[in-house]
């Protein structure tokens, strides 16, 4: 199912918020490059007397990785890049996460689905389960941090980010990244939220922990990352220690985004999890960071979803 996009919301600022050039313009401008880079090369003596190309002054630059394509999804590129389940040349092929995420709010991007389990722009929240409820990653692997239990899964793509980012950590002197809980089944999020309701109820539960089939944990791009020093701590310790302060800033440098933020209760129905980190891609996460986004539902010009439908 494609989730049709509700509302538009106007990005906050945009960091290549330039004037879109027409893919014509930049077809015939790249020409011209062409056409330039391959005129024989003079003498310099003669050179110096030729008169300097008029194009050479009237040619933009050219950012081809963003241009925005038209109709996006009739790209023979994007469909190729759905095709093979490259999440990262599709948004390429729409001209960037930026350009993703404006087609997608737009509608212009029949061809993606915000509820497809195994893309990294999927939504999983309150109004918009899993589907199949069940459903598992293809692929999972170690996730390459001190676990602190056994839940150390992730999908191999976030495992690699993981390792990445704790690495950047260390090196900026924050100190160790561990994780708490990556991937988590349909059963074990059944035993994990029934256990969060005898502890505290059910209102409280469904403020912290996700009920089965609503959990990001069931993608494998969602995991709950920890402070190390002598040993590690937990989740409630993770927010105000200088790892937390770090990821906050830097997380989407490795594709990830903080998902709930104290700012984003209304919209999500959760309570704020500095810990929990959402893997969107390099890209899409880039795009959330520059255009200063608090929530996936705001990205995605979709409907707040602080609570189920039942
Ligand atoms: N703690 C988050 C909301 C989850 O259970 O997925
Ligand atoms: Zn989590």
């Amino acid at each position: 199912m494609t989730v049709p996009p509700l509302a538009q919301h106007a990005a906050p600022r945009s960091p290549i918020s330039g004037p879109a050039l027409p893919v014509g313009l930049a077809v015939a401008a790249l020409g011209v490059l062409f056409s330039i880079a391959s005129t024989p090369v003079l003498p310099s003596s003669a050179a110096d007397a030729m008169p300097r190309p008029v194009a050479v002054a009237q040619v933009p630059a050219v950012r081809t990785a963003a241009i925005p394509a038209a109709d996006p999804c009739a790209e023979p590129g994007v469909q190729q890049a759905i095709a093979n389940g490259d999440d990262a040349a599709t948004i390429a092929g729409f001209g960037g996460g930026a350009a993703f995420r404006e087609a997608v709010v737009a509608g212009n991007a029949p061809c993606i689905s915000l509820t497809d389990p195994a893309r990294v722009w999927v939504v999983v929240n309150k109004g918009l389960p899993l589907t199949p409820a069940d459903y598992e990653p293809a692929l999972l692997d170690a996730v390459p941090v001190q676990m602190t239990t056994p839940s150390g899964l992730v999908r191999p793509d976030v495992a690699a980010a993981v390792g990445a980012m704790a690495d950047a950590a260390q090196a900026a002197g924050v100190g160790r990244l561990g994780a708490n809980n990556g991937y988590r089944s349909y059963g074990l999020q059944v035993s994990t939220y029934d256990s969060h309701v005898r502890a505290q109820g059910q209102a409280e539960a469904d403020a912290g922990s996700a009920r089965p089939g609503h959990s990001e944990h069931q993608t494998g791009l969602a995991l709950d990352v920890v402070a190390c020093d002598a040993g590690c701590g937990g989740l409630d310790g993770f927010g105000g220690t200088g790892q937390s302060d770090w990821v906050a800033a830097h997380a989407w440098e490795f594709g990830f985004i903080v998902r709930y933020e104290d700012v984003g209760t209304p919209v999500t129905g959760y309570a704020p999890e500095p810990w929990h980190l959402r893997y969107v891609g390099v890209d899409l996460a880039a795009a959330y960071h520059e255009g200063g986004y608090h929530t996936l539902e705001e990205f995605f010009g979709l409907p707040a979803a602080p609570d189920y439908a039942h």
